[in-house]
C-alpha cells in the first residue's frame, strides 16, 4: 500500500499468478499493483517512472485514475490520444491532482492501447473521514479489497489478434487455470461477529463476473465511488471497470467459505478444480479449502440501487428531458472489423484531443478523430442513450465516462426509467438488444473526456467517443511543461524505433 505522494515504477517482470510464467507489465513489480490510498481532500502526486524494456508489449505507458473527476486537471487523466501522449521508456511523468469531493473505491490502469491486460492495474482507495455508512461496519483495511481480474498466458497484442479466451480469473492476484497446478488461492481472513466492508473491483479487460460469498449476504453501500442506500443481495454481477462496496457480517459458523467470481459469458470454465474462487476463512478455522455450495436467490439488480439520500436525476423527469439529448448507437462493421458509434469508429489521433484544443482547435468538427468528438456546452444537463446490442456483437458492453459520474436513469437490463433516486456511477452495463441504458450528468467539468466500452478489446476496435466539454474553458487550462514535453519525446521514440 502506498500513499498519495509516491513513485510508481512501471517495469516488465516475469510472474506466475496462476502457476504459468509469463512476462508482464507491472506497477511496483506486483500484480495487482500496490494499493494507492488517500483520503478525501488529499492532493495526489504520483510520479510514474517508465522502466519498460520488453518489446513484445507496449513500451510507452500512461496511467488513468479510473473514476477520479480531475476537475481542472484533465491533463492528468491519463488517457492516451485524448489527454496526453505516452510516457517514453526511461522517462517519468508526475500526475498531480486533488480529490476534494470524492471518496470510495476507484482503480488505476494503463490507458494506452490494451496494455492494462498485460498487468498494469491496481486499486485506488479514497477514504472519507465522514463516511455516512461508517456505523455499518467495523473493519475496512488493506485486507478487505477484493480485486477480480481476467488473465491470459499470451501478450495482449496476441490475445487481441487471436481473440483468445482468458486462461484464469485472478482474485487478489491468484487463480488457477484448466490443466494447471493447484496453486494456492487468495484467502480473506475474518474474525467471527465483526462486520467487514469489502471493496470489490472488477479490473477486468473483458470478463463480467457474478460475485458471491457462500452462506453470506452482502449489503451494497457504494457503486463506483458513489454511496448508495444499503441494499441486501446474495450475489452481484460486476462488469469491467465497475466497483462495489458491500458489508458482510461474519456471523456464520467458524469455517471456510468459497468466494466466487463466476465469469458470465463466452464459455469460460466454471468452478472446477478451484477455478474462479478464493477463500473466506474465519479465525479458528482449519487451513483447508471450503466445501460450501451456493445458489443465488436475490442477485443485485441495478434498477434496485438508489443513490444515498435519494437525490433526483438532473433535468426534467421524462426520457429526452435534458438540455442536450444524445443517442449513441453502436454497431459492428464486419468489413472493416471495427465498432462504430453513429457510424464512426474511434481511431486514436496522433495528437491528443487536449493538445489539439490547446493548439487552437475550437470546433468539434475540427477535432480528430473525425466524427468521434462531440462538443458539449457548459452547465447543461446531458442525457445519453446507449442502446444495447446482441451477445454476438460482444454485448452487454460496460460503458465508462471519464470526468464525471452520472445518474443511471434507465438501466441496461430494465425497461423502467427512474428520475427520482437513480444510482450514480461511472461505468454502466448497456444491456442486450432492446435495452437502452440512459444516463444523465451536468457539464460542470471542462475537459476532453473519453466515453468508451471498458472491454479493452472493444475500445481497441473503436468503441469510443470523446466529449469535448466546454472548449473555451479547456483552452485556458495550463498543463505543466513536462506534459508539453511528452509528445515530442514519444514521436522521437517511435521514429528511432523504426
Ligand atoms: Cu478505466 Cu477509460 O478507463
Amino acid at each position: 500500500q502506498i500513499g498519495p505522494v509516491s513513485d510508481l515504477v512501471i517495469s516488465n517482470e516475469v510472474i506466475s499468478p496462476d502457476g504459468f510464467s509469463r512476462s508482464a507489465v507491472l506497477a511496483g513489480k506486483t500484480f495487482p499493483g500496490p494499493v494507492i490510498r488517500g483520503k478525501k481532500g488529499d492532493r495526489f502526486q504520483l510520479n510514474v517512472i517508465n522502466s519498460l524494456k520488453d518489446d513484445t508489449m507496449e513500451r510507452g505507458t500512461t496511467i488513468h485514475w479510473h473514476g477520479i473527476f480531475q476537475r481542472g486537471t484533465s491533463w492528468a487523466d491519463g488517457a492516451a490520444s485524448v489527454t496526453q501522449c505516452p510516457i517514453t521508456p526511461d522517462n517519468s511523468f508526475l500526475y498531480e491532482f486533488s480529490v476534494p469531493e470524492q471518496a470510495g473505491t476507484f482503480w488505476y490502469h494503463s490507458h494506452l492501447s490494451t496494455q492494462y491486460c498485460d498487468g498494469l492495474r491496481g486499486a485506488f482507495i479514497v477514504d472519507d473521514p465522514l463516511d455516512p455508512h461508517k456505523s455499518l461496519y467495523d473493519v475496512d483495511d488493506e485486507s478487505t479489497i477484493i480485486t477480480l481480474a481476467d488473465w491470459w498466458h499470451e501478450t495482449a497484442h496476441k490475445v487481441f489478434e487471436g481473440a483468445l479466451l482468458a486462461s484464469a480469473t485472478l482474485i487478489n492476484g491468484k487463480g488457477r487455470y484448466t490443466g494447471g497446478p493447484p496453486v494456492s488461492l487468495s484467502v480473506i481472513n475474518v474474525k467471527h461477529s465483526l462486520r467487514y466492508r469489502f471493496r470489490i473491483i472488477a479490473m477486468a479487460c473483458e470478463t463480467a463476473f457474478t460475485f458471491a460469498i457462500d452462506g453470506h449476504t452482502l449489503t451494497v453501500i457504494e457503486a463506483d465511488g458513489e454511496n448508495t442506500d444499503p441494499l441486501v443481495v446474495d450475489s452481484l454481477e460486476i462488469f469491467a471497470g465497475q466497483r462495489y462496496s458491500v458489508i458482510m457480517t461474519a456471523n456464520r459458523p467458524v469455517g471456510n467459505y468459497w468466494i466466487r467470481a463466476n465469469p458470465d459469458a463466452r464459455g469460460y470454465p466454471g468452478f472446477d478444480g478451484g477455478r474462479n474462487l478464493a477463500i473466506l476463512r474465519y479465525a479458528g478455522a482449519p487451513v483447508a479449502e471450503p466445501k460450501t455450495t451456493f445458489v443465488s436467490k436475490s442477485p443485485l439488480k441495478e434498477v434496485d440501487l438508489h443513490a444515498a439520500n435519494d437525490p433526483s436525476a438532473p433535468g426534467n423527469p421524462w426520457p429526452g428531458g435534458a438540455d442536450v439529448n444524445l443517442n449513441l448507437a453502436h454497431t459492428f462493421d464486419v468489413q472493416k472489423s471495427e465498432y462504430q458509434i453513429n457510424g464512426y469508429a474511434f481511431h486514436p489521433p496522433t495528437a491528443p484531443v487536449l493538445l489539439q484544443i490547446l493548439s487552437g482547435a475550437q470546433r468539434a468538427e475540427d477535432l480528430l478523430p473525425q466524427g468521434s468528438v462531440y462538443f458539449l456546452p457548459p452547465n447543461k444537463v446531458i442525457e445519453i442513450s446507449l442502446p444495447g446490442t446482441s451477445v454476438r456483437l460482444g454485448g452487454p458492453h460496460p460503458f465508462h465516462l471519464h470526468g464525471h459520474s452520472f445518474s443511471v436513469v434507465r438501466s441496461g437490463d430494465s425497461t423502467e426509467y427512474n428520475f427520482l433516486d437513480p444510482v450514480r456511477r461511472d461505468t454502466v452495463n448497456t444491456g442486450l438488444e432492446g435495452g437502452n441504458a440512459t444516463i444523465r450528468f451536468v457539464t460542470d467539468n471542462a475537459g476532453p473526456w473519453f466515453l468508451h466500452c471498458h472491454v479493452d478489446w472493444h475500445l481497441e476496435l473503436g468503441l469510443a467517443v470523446v466529449f469535448a466539454e466546454d472548449i473555451p474553458s479547456i483552452s485556458k487550462t495550463k498543463p505543466p511543461q513536462s506534459w508539453n514535453d511528452l509528445c515530442p519525446k514519444y514521436d522521437n521514440f517511435l521514429s528511432n524505433r523504426k
